[in-house]
C-alpha cells in the first residue's frame, strides 16, 4: 500500500519534472556585455532610474505582442536610463515575459553598477544605456558562436547557407513595424535539413536591418554545422536541427524583388522551404507516453547542453560559458549537481513543503548535506520571493539565521540551496503532543534567546537592516542541538538604516502573527517583527498555536489568553503541561512579560529586539510592565480545556 503510494507519487513528480524541463525551454543564458568603464555609484539617481526602467520593461513584456518594447526612466538627461528588449520571433508573450523577467534580475547581478549593459539569452535580449538606443543600429558588440562539428560537403553547404541567409535577411527587414523576423528550412542532404532564423529589433529601418544582417552573415564562421551572431540590433542563427517554432512565426511577407547577392556557383539540388509547418519542435511531441517523454527529456537536455557549453565556442569578443558564469557568481549551482545530490528530487529525499515549494534533502559530492528548496512551477509570486532570498541571504552570517549556500536557475528550475538543518521546524515539535516532550524548559529558553539574537542581528547588526515579515514557528528551524535558525526570507524587506516605517500594497504574512497595523494598514517596521516574536514566545510557553485560541477563547488569541491570566495573578496557569512543572519561574516570567509587551497594540509600546535580548540574557529587569495587548477586549474568561497544574502566583509577586 504504502510503497504503491510512494511509487505513484514518484511517478507524478517525475512527470512534473519532465514537464518543466522540456515544455518550456526557459531562458538559456548566452552572454552579457557590460564595459566596466561606465560605472555608476551605488546610491546614484541612475541606479534608481535603472531599476524603474527594468521593471517597466518587465511589465511591458507581459503585455507585448511584438516581443519588443523600449522604455526610458528619469527626468534629468544626465541620469536618464534607456532600455529595450527583443524576444525571439516565435515566442508568445508568456515566454517572452518570462525571459525578460529573468534578464531584469540577472543583468543587475552580472553587471552591477554598469551604465551600459546587454544580456543575451537564447530567447531574448535585454539592454540598457545612459544614451538613447532606440532606432540606432548597433552591430559593434557582436558575438559569434559556432558549433564545432564540421559539415560533410562544405562548398555545397556554404552555398545553400548563403542563399538561405540572404533570403531571410531580406524578408526579415521587410517585416514592417511589427516583428522583423524571418526563418527558412532547406534540404541539405537526404537526411539533413538546414534551419535558419534572422531577426532585427523592429525600431530599425528596413535598410538598417539589412545592413545589420548582412554584416552578421559576413561574419559567420565557415564550414560549421551551426552558428550564430548576436548583435544589439540584430541576430542570426542556423543549425542542422530545428531551434524555433516555425508555426509561431509571422507569415512571410510577399517576397519583394531581391537583387540576389553573389554565389554564382551552379544551383543544383538545394531549394529553400519557406516556413514549413511539417517540422514542429520537439516540444510538441510531449503529449503521449512515458517512454516518449523520457526520450524527449533526454534529447532536450542533450540539446541544451550542446547549445550552452560543449560545442559552441566563441570566435570573437572574449570568453563566455560555464567558467564565466561560475566565476562571476560563486553562489551558482549546476542543475546536474543538484539532481545528483537529491537523486533527481526523489520522493525519499523530500523533506516537506516550504514557503513556495517542496524541500529536498541532498548530499553534495564532498559529503555536505544540503536542503534544496524547489520553486513550484512558474509561479510569478514565488519567483519574486526566490529573488528576494537570493539577494538577501548571502549577505547574512549569523548562527541563528539559516545559511544559503547557493542557488540554481536553469531552464524552468529555480532552486535554493541551504545548509541542511537537522531537526525540522519548531512547530513540528512544539504542537505535537508527543514530540513536545523533547522541548524541556531550558531548550525552549535557549530557542527563545536564539531567535531574539537572530532577529536583533537582522534588525540592527547586519550590514543591511532587514524586516523579516513572516516570523513564525514553522520558519524557525532547529539544528541537531536544538539551536534555532530563522529561515524563509521570501517576504523580507531591506530597510535603510534611517527608515522606520514602510507600506505595502500586498499584505502577506501569516494570520495570527501579523501586528494590527500591518494586518489592517499594510504598515510594517521592525516593530511588526517584534509583534510576531511576541506571539512566538507565548506559543513556546503555552505549547499551543495562536490559532487554537482563536477557536476556543472567543477568538481573542494567545496574547489575550496570557494577558488575562497575568492580570488575574495566575500567569503560570498558562504553562504547557508538557513542561512537567520543571522550569525556572524567573525565566518563564520574563518570557511571558516580553511576549505581552511585544503584542502591544501601539508599536511604540513594544520593545526593540535589542531590549528583548538584553532582558532575556541578563538579570536586571528594565522593561515597563505590559498593558492589555492588541486584539483583546478585556472580557474575562479562561480556557477551560487546558488548565495546567502550575503554581498559583500573582503578577505582583513575580514582577
Ligand atoms: C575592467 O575590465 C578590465 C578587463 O576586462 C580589467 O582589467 C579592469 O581591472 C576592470 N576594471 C574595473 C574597475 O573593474
Ligand atoms: C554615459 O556615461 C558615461 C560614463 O559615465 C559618460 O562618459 C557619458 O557621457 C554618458 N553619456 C550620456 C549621454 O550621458
Ligand atoms: C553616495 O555614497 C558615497 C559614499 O559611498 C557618499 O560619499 C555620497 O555622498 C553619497 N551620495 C549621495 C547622493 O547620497
Ligand atoms: C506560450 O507558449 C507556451 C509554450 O509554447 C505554451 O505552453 C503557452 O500556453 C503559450 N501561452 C499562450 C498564452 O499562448
Ligand atoms: C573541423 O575542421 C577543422 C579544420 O579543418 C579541424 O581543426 C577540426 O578539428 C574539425 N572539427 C571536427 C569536430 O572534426
Ligand atoms: C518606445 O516607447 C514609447 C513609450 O514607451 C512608445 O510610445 C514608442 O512607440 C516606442 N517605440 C517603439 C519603436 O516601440
Ligand atoms: C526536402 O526533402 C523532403 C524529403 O526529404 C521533400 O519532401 C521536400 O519537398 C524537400 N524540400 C525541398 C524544398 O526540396
Amino acid at each position: 500500500m504504502n510503497s504503491c503510494f510512494i511509487i505513484s507519487l514518484c511517478l507524478s513528480s517525475s512527470f512534473f519534472f519532465i514537464d518543466i524541463l522540456s515544455i518550456e525551454a526557459a531562458p538559456e543564458y548566452l552572454f552579457h556585455d557590460c564595459p566596466n568603464t561606465t560605472l555608476f555609484t551605488p546610491n546614484s539617481t541612475y541606479r534608481s532610474n535603472l531599476h524603474a526602467l527594468l521593471s517597466s520593461l518587465s511589465s511591458a513584456a507581459a503585455g507585448s505582442t511584438d516581443g519588443f518594447a523600449n522604455a526610458t526612466a528619469g527626468q534629468s538627461p544626465l541620469e536618464r536610463a534607456y532600455g529595450l528588449f527583443l524576444c525571439r520571433g516565435d515566442l508568445n508573450s508568456t515566454e517572452c515575459s518570462r525571459c525578460v523577467a529573468t534578464g531584469e534580475w540577472d543583468i543587475l547581478q552580472r553587471c552591477p553598477n554598469q551604465r551600459v549593459s546587454t544580456i543575451w539569452y537564447d530567447q531574448c535580449m535585454l539592454r540598457y544605456s545612459n544614451r538613447s538606443i532606440l532606432s540606432a543600429m548597433e552591430r559593434s558588440l557582436d558575438r559569434v558562436l559556432y558549433d564545432v562539428g564540421n559539415v560533410t560537403d562544405p562548398t555545397r553547404f556554404m552555398q545553400l547557407l548563403g542563399e538561405t541567409l540572404n533570403d531571410i535577411a531580406t524578408r526579415a527587414s521587410a517585416g514592417g513595424s511589427g516583428k522583423k523576423v524571418a526563418a527558412a528550412e532547406a534540404n541539405f542532404t537526404s537526411s539533413q535539413k538546414l534551419y535558419a532564423l534572422a531577426q532585427c529589433t523592429p525600431d530599425l529601418t528596413a535598410s538598417d536591418c539589412v545592413k545589420c544582417l548582412q554584416f552578421a552573415i559576413a561574419n559567420l564562421p565557415q564550414g560549421k554545422q551551426g552558428g550564430r551572431l548576436l548583435a544589439p540590433s540584430c541576430n542570426l542563427r542556423y543549425e542542422l536541427y530545428p531551434f524555433y517554432d516555425a508555426s509561431a512565426l509571422p507569415s512571410p511577407a510577399p517576397p519583394p524583388p531581391v537583387p540576389a547577392p553573389p554565389p554564382p556557383a551552379p544551383v543544383t539540388g538545394p531549394k529553400i522551404a519557406f516556413e514549413s509547418n511539417i517540422f514542429t519542435m520537439i516540444i510538441i511531441v510531449i503529449a503521449v507516453s512515458v517512454v516518449s517523454t523520457v526520450v524527449v527529456l533526454f534529447l532536450a537536455r542533450c540539446f541544451s547542453r550542446r547549445n550552452a557549453t560543449d560545442t559552441h565556442a566563441v570566435v570573437q569578443g572574449g570568453q563566455i560559458g560555464l567558467t564565466e558564469i561560475t566565476n562571476s557568481q560563486s553562489m551558482l549551482y549546476d542543475l546536474t549537481t543538484i539532481l545528483a545530490a537529491t537523486s533527481n528530487f526523489s520522493c525519499q529525499n523530500k523533506l516537506g513543503n516550504g514557503g513556495f515549494g517542496e524541500v529536498f534533502l541532498g548530499t553534495l559530492l564532498n559529503g555536505l548535506p544540503i536542503a534544496v528548496k524547489r520553486l513550484s512551477q512558474s509561479s510569478r509570486q514565488g519567483f519574486e520571493e526566490f529573488k528576494n532570498e537570493v539577494m538577501l541571504l548571502p549577505k547574512l552570517q549569523h548562527r541563528n539565521v539559516v545559511q544559503l549556500l547557493g542557488f540554481c536557475l536553469e531552464g524552468e528550475e529555480k532552486l535554493l540551496v541551504y545548509e541542511f538543518v537537522q531537526n525540522k521546524s519548531l512547530d513540528y515539535f512544539l504542537f505535537d503532543p508527543e514530540k513536545n516532550k523533547h522541548l524541556n524548559w531550558s531548550t525552549r529558553y535557549n530557542i527563545a534567546c536564539g531567535i531574539a539574537q537572530g532577529m536583533r542581528y537582522l534588525h540592527e547588526d547586519s550590514r543591511i537592516r532587514i524586516i523579516h515579515r513572516d516570523l513564525k514557528s514553522s520558519n524557525i528551524l532547529l539544528d541537531s542541538e536544538m539551536n534555532p535558525k530563522i529561515s524563509d526570507f521570501g517576504m523580507a524587506r531591506i530597510f535603510r538604516i534611517d527608515q522606520t516605517l514602510a507600506m505595502t500594497e500586498r499584505i502577506a504574512g501569516t494570520y495570527g502573527y501579523m501586528s494590527p497595523e500591518y494586518a489592517m494598514n499594510g504598515q510594517f517596521s521592525v516593530k511588526s517583527d517584534v509583534y510576531s516574536l511576541g506571539i512566538l514566545l507565548l506559543e513556546l510557553i503555552i505549547g499551543k498555536k495562536n490559532g487554537f485560541f482563536n477557536q476556543v477563547d472567543g477568538g481573542e488569541g494567545i496574547a489575550c489568553y496570557a494577558w488575562k491570566n497575568w492580570r488575574d495573578g495566575t500567569p503560570l496557569l498558562v504553562l504547557d503541561p508538557a513542561l512537567g512543572g520543571t522550569y525556572s519561574v524567573n525565566e518563564v516570567a520574563k518570557c511571558i512579560k516580553i511576549g505581552l509587551l511585544c503584542a502591544q497594540e501601539d508599536p511604540n509600546h513594544r520593545p526593540t529586539m535589542a531590549d528583548i535580548v538584553r532582558e532575556l540574557t541578563s538579570h536586571p529587569v528594565t522593561l515597563e510592565l505590559p498593558r492589555q495587548p492588541a486584539f483583546c477586549h478585556g472580557r474575562t474568561g479562561r480556557l477551560e480545556s487546558d488548565k495546567s497544574p502550575g503554581r498559583s502566583i500573582t503578577g505582583a509577586e513575580l514582577w
